[in-house]
Parts: C-alpha cells; structure tokens; sequence
C-alpha cells in the first residue's frame, strides 16, 4: 500500500504555503522534502492512503475501497460488488426514527465520528438529524433511476451519482439534515443554524463538505451543504484549511 510520512511541521507548512497558491505548495513541498531528511526525529503524523487503481471495461476502479481517504466520484469506480464489512448504525437522531434499515448505517470509524458531532452540535444547541448513509450498488441504482425519471438524465447527473460512483457506497458519507428545513436535503440548509454550524466545525471530527459551492466543476456535482464524507480529522483539517475539494487533496498530495 502506498503511504507516505511527513513531519507535523511539513504539515502545517503545507497548509499556510497552499493559501495563496500553487506555485507555493510546490516550493512547499519540496522544501518540507528536504526538511525531512535533516529532522528525521521531529514528531510524525501518520501517512495517507490514496487510490489504488486498475482498468477494467474501460473503466478506473479503486481496489482499495476500504481506504479512508478513497476518493470515489466521475472518474474512480468503486468495484461493483463492494461492501464495507465493519457497517454499523450510529447512536444518532434520524430523520425517519429508530428503523436499523441500509441508509442508517456508516463504518465503524465514521459512525463513531458522527456520533461526537452531533453530540457537540447538541452541546451547542443544535439539533442534527442523519438522513442517508450507506447505500449499496443495488441502491444507488435505483435512486438514480428515480431521480432520471424526475429530472431528466442531465440534471440527474449533476445531483446523483451512477452506481459505484457513489461516496455512500463506501459507508463514509452522510447526509445530514434538521428541523428547520424539515428534514429535507435541501440547498436552503447552507442558511440554517444546522447547516451553518456543520460548515464551521465538521472538519474538527473528520468530516468534509464534500460538495462545495463554487467548485462544481472540479467534483461534477452540484452544491450539497448537507452531504459530508468522513476523511479522518488529519485530512479534514488540511482540506478544511486550504479550501479544498478531496479532488485538490488528491492533487497536492498524492504525488509528494
Ligand atoms: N448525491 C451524491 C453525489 C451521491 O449520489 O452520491
Ligand atoms: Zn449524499
């Protein structure tokens, strides 16, 4: 498996560098290189997995899907058949009740993840409801088809993925919703207290927005201020920091 150790200073030097752009995440980069070798002592943060890929049919598909930081969307497949084997169902509120049905559950690191947010959330006065988590391949067809036979094939496109091109395949993801919009996954959430707290502090437990305004064009769907993918709290700081997409992460980091 691919990984790959850097020192904590490296870290968040790559984080300050990458503000202002991408010349300087390069300079960064390769200073923080050379920094490593000199202070092999200084304290380590554990390394990142990235993709594992290989061609079949035409197409890229992730043969390590169990991996945390997976980056699974319109150009890496998750293979067909893939299940997480550690699915649970968090001790949240959902939106539909106590049902222990498909969408309720999340991996076991993740769901633990989402439990201390909501409970922090709660903690501040916030009330957050989960209203779709896992989904399988099965699934995810036909919410696609549902959402053809809605809209259209090219707006189904923007707003759902295919199957195997789904993050809730791989038990990391969450919609996540609240009282004042209903309990809908709608954009209007970005103005909620719900889904402005969330925006403000799901990075500190793992979690990213995964489908950010304003950067369509780099994840191929439209803004989800109520989807957000478990990460690990590492890379969420960093994505968080810098502005980022997972696609970006990706970018300035997979080939350091
Ligand atoms: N709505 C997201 C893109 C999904 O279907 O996975
Ligand atoms: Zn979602």
């Amino acid at each position: 498996m691919k990984k790959w150790i850097f020192t904590m200073a490296a870290a968040s030097l790559l984080v300050s560098g990458c503000q202002t752009g991408g010349d300087t995440v390069k300079e960064t980069n390769q200073h923080e290189k050379n920094h490593q070798v000199r202070e092999s002592s200084a304290s380590k943060v554990e390394g990142f997995s990235f993709n594992q890929v290989k061609e079949a049919a035409g197409k890229k598909v992730i043969t390590n899907p169990e991996n945390v930081l997976v980056l699974v969307n319109k150009e890496y497949n998750l293979p067909e058949g893939y299940a997480p084997n550690d699915l649970v169902r968090p001790a949240v509120r959902f939106s539909f009740g106590n049902e222990k049905i498909e969408k309720s559950l999340m991996r076991k690191e993740a769901a633990a993840a989402l439990e201390k947010m909501f409970a922090a959330a709660a903690k501040d006065g916030i009330y957050l409801y989960a209203v779709s988590g896992y989904r399988s391949y099965n699934r995810q067809l036909a919410v696609f088809k549902n959402e053809m036979a809605n809209s259209g094939k090219a707006k189904a496109q923007q707003a759902v993925a295919t199957p195997g091109q789904s993050e809730h395949q791989t038990g990391l993801a969450m919609d996540i919703s609240g009282k004042s919009v209903q309990f809908l996954l709608t954009e209007s959430f970005e103005n909620t207290k719900e889904g402005q707290w969330l925006a403000k502090h799901a990075h500190e437990y793992g979690f990213i927005l995964r489908y950010p305004k304003g950067k369509e064009n780099i994840t191929g769907y439209q803004y989800e201020p109520w989807h957000f993918r478990y990460v690990g709290v590492k890379a969420a700081n960093i994505i968080y920091k810098n502005g980022w997409t997972l696609e970006e992460f990706y970018q300035n980091y997979e080939k350091m």
